[in-house]
């Protein structure tokens, strides 16, 4: 078991303080960059009680780049006492990913979201000594939400074992702070549970990809990441404080 992380911690007050268990995915799209900053930091002030962490993917990056745009919204969800995670599913040779790991972190991330498929020697190895160096996280993608993915991810490898148990318990032997298991599986989640002890798991696919928040958690999630349901809401508040007294009964 890794040690307690900045971002663990972080994550944890922000959820013991607003009594939630919504991590919010800020995927909003749009083409005018200062617009997008400007509703990104609409969207963060309108619903910063009713989460405790930020999960930003490629695609804002994409819009804003991580200069001058993203590091802004993430110093901006900092101010709101709410962690950051970028979703980068790394997944590539040991030196490529240490460079991007080290521009996110750069940018103001405290965690970082990889895939163990790249494996150990020359893939994720340098991304978690750095991380280790610097007292930042990496979360890894144990099982994806998606219903494609059950094929893949459900597939057996060694001694009767699925992949994503295989990924499970290399999430314990290569000291992650986190994984990540879709909430469409509440299955898989219960299993992961049983390998990872304490580990905190990270769900997303709530609402509208047709994952049950609160099965979720009942099946041993720690945190539930929910993107569209939360901001394409007219009321994204309104639908986040839902979300949060469906989901944080056990806090
Ligand atoms: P929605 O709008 O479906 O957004 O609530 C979900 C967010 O989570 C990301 N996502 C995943 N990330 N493993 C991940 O690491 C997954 O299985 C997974 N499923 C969804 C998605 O990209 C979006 O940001």
């Amino acid at each position: 078991m890794p040690q307690p992380s900045l971002f663990t911690d972080a994550i944890s007050r922000a959820s013991e303080k607003n009594q939630t268990r919504t991590v919010l995915a800020l995927d909003l799209e749009g083409t005018a960059p200062s617009a997008l900053i400007e509703e990104s930091k609409r969207l963060l002030r309108e619903v910063s009680d009713q989460i405790c962490a930020v999960k930003i993917n490629r695609q804002l990056i994409l819009a804003l780049g991580l200069t001058h745009g993203i590091d802004s919204i993430v110093a901006f969800a900092h101010s709101l006492s709410l962690p950051t995670i970028m979703d980068a599913k790394l997944n590539d040779v040991g030196h490529t990913n240490a460079s991007m790991a080290r521009a996110y972190f750069r940018c103001g991330f405290d965690a970082i979201i990889a895939s163990p498929i790249a494996g150990w020697e020359g893939g994720l190895d340098s991304v978690f000594e750095l991380a280790k160096t610097i007292r930042k996280s990496i979360i890894l993608l144990i099982h994806m939400s998606n219903p494609g993915a059950e094929k893949f991810y459900s597939c057996t490898v060694r001694d009767n074992k699925s992949l994503f148990e295989s990924f499970a318990e290399m999430a314990i032997q290569w000291k992650a702070h986190g994984v990540v298991v879709g909430a469409t599986k509440p299955q898989a989640i219960s299993r992961v549970r049983r390998i990872i002890g304490d580990l905190p798991i990270y769900s997303p696919g709530v609402g509208a990809q047709g994952g049950d928040g609160r099965e979720a958690i009942e099946a041993g999630a720690n945190y539930i990441i929910v993107g569209r349901r939360i901001y394409s809401s007219p009321d994204p508040a309104k639908a986040a404080r839902e979300i949060r007294l469906m989901t944080a009964a056990k806090l």
